[in-house]
């Protein structure tokens, strides 16, 4: 095996601390690999205003894949307020540097794996007709658009004169907005393009194809969003007859979809979405097999690709003097680092290795107990975040 070299991207608060324990796993695995260090967050706002430095922006290009832990995002005001006294009033704007490095780098593919495992405390049951309860095995790979749609960035509120202009050639605006003054609008479009669409219906399609997922699942709203969700059905319905006649397309509108979440979430394989919805969606089903520490993503693109745990910086439990927090979901996502780059049998073994420490029973983190987070939850028999790595890195 060729020793690599990923870029490891902590971030804030628990991003650091879940990272850590996915290194001492891939290590424990016999993955050979240099860990180089790039800045990202919270504090690199706070004392260069970018959350996302150029210099990182150069090391994702040079060593292109990244494990990313997670950062914190503050609202409007807040990022104002805390920015280095001598950066204020330089027109410095905060975006998510997570939503900057998905779109600098063009990850268009969000890939959201949501399986059930077996002996997990947290697994949605339901009761059946007869009283009796059931736990339905969950399945699902979602595909969520990364890069366009509600997620875009192009918003505005108090449109300038352009804009505005633009607006009132609509006729539905005409209608229904023309009294409102200007300054009381706020806008954030939904702009889906064919090229960004098309590559998310194939992912979703080749991916059904080559784990023999009998169906695949739009989640979008064409009855109501007809242009944006409107195309996306209608290239989805045209590639499925055209090239994957095998797989079934089932299309669902994602209010729908959020009440079968818990109805036939086992009648689910394959889902694509555009960026909003894929975002919801993923975080449904990951309710139903545990929550997020159990959520693993990846972002992909044609030449980078960043995996992440699905959670936040989970700021609260950040200064535990002994961390809590679940690792498994930033460990999982380790392991759909390791299929992208070929490494599939490790990453089975990893996955095992999770799975038998589950079932097992016997370590389990606060979340996996269903109890509140707190310091004592330790004393009170969960194990620590570490202990969780020690148990996984044990079956290994
Ligand atoms: P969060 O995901 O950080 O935490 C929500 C709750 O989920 C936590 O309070 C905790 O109860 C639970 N949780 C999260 N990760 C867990 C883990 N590994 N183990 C056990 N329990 C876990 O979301 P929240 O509180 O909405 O946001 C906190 C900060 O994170 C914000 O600044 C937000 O902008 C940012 N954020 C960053 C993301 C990213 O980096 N991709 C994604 C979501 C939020
Ligand atoms: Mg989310």
């Amino acid at each position: 095996m060729e020793k690599r070299t990923i870029l490891k991207l902590p971030g804030d608060g628990i991003g650091e601390i879940v990272l850590e324990q996915a290194i001492r796993v891939l290590d424990a695995a016999g993955f050979k690999a240099d860990y180089v260090h790039g800045d990202i967050g919270w504090k690199y706002w706070c004392t260069e205003g970018n959350p996302l430095p150029d210099r990182t922006i150069k090391l994702l290009e040079k060593y292109k894949i990244a494990l990313f832990g997670a950062i914190t995002s503050k609202p409007k005001d807040d990022a104002a307020a805390e920015l280095a006294p001598e950066l204020q009033g330089k027109g410095l704007v905060y975006f998510s540097p997570i939503v900057s490095m998905r779109q600098h780098f063009k990850l268009d593919t969000c890939v959201r794996p949501c399986k059930t495992y077996k002996g997990n405390l947290l697994n949605f049951v339901r009761r059946n007709a007869d009283g009796t309860i059931d736990e339905p095995n969950i399945d699902v790979v979602i595909f969520r658009q990364n890069t366009e749609g509600l997620y875009g960035g192009v918003e505005w509120t108090n449109p300038n004169d352009e804009v505005y202009k633009g607006l009132m050639t609509h006729v539905k605006f005409q209608k229904n907005f023309a009294d409102v003054p200007r300054d009381e609008l706020s806008i954030s479009t939904r702009i889906f393009t064919k090229k960004a669409t098309e590559k998310i219906l194939r992912a979703a399609f080749e991916y059904a194809r080559k784990f023999g997922y009998e169906s695949v699942t739009l989640c979008e709203k064409p009855n109501v969003l007809r242009e944006t969700s409107g195309m996306m059905f209608k290239m989805a319905k045209k590639m499925q007859a055209e090239d994957y006649p095998e797989i079934r397309l089932k299309n669902t509108n994602i209010d729908a979809q959020m009440m079968w979440l818990t109805k036939n979430p086992e009648d689910y394989g394959v889902l694509v979405a555009g960026n909003l919805f894929g975002d919801i969606i993923s975080d449904g089903f990951a309710g139903l097999i545990g929550g997020l520490g159990f959520a693993c993503s990846a972002n992909i693109g044609d030449e980078v690709a960043v995996f992440e745990p699905t959670h936040g910086s989970a700021p609260k439990y950040a200064d535990y003097p002994v961390s809590i927090v679940n690792p498994i979901a930033m460990i999982a996502s380790a392991c759909m680092m390791l299929d992208h780059i070929g490494e599939v049998e490790m990453a089975k073994r990893i996955r095992n290795a999770i799975a038998e420490v589950i079932e097992e029973g016997k370590v389990k983190t606060y979340d996996m107990m269903k109890m509140h987070g707190s310091p004592d939850v330790i004393e009170k028999g969960a194990a620590t975040t570490e202990q969780m790595t020690d148990a996984i890195i044990a079956k290994l």
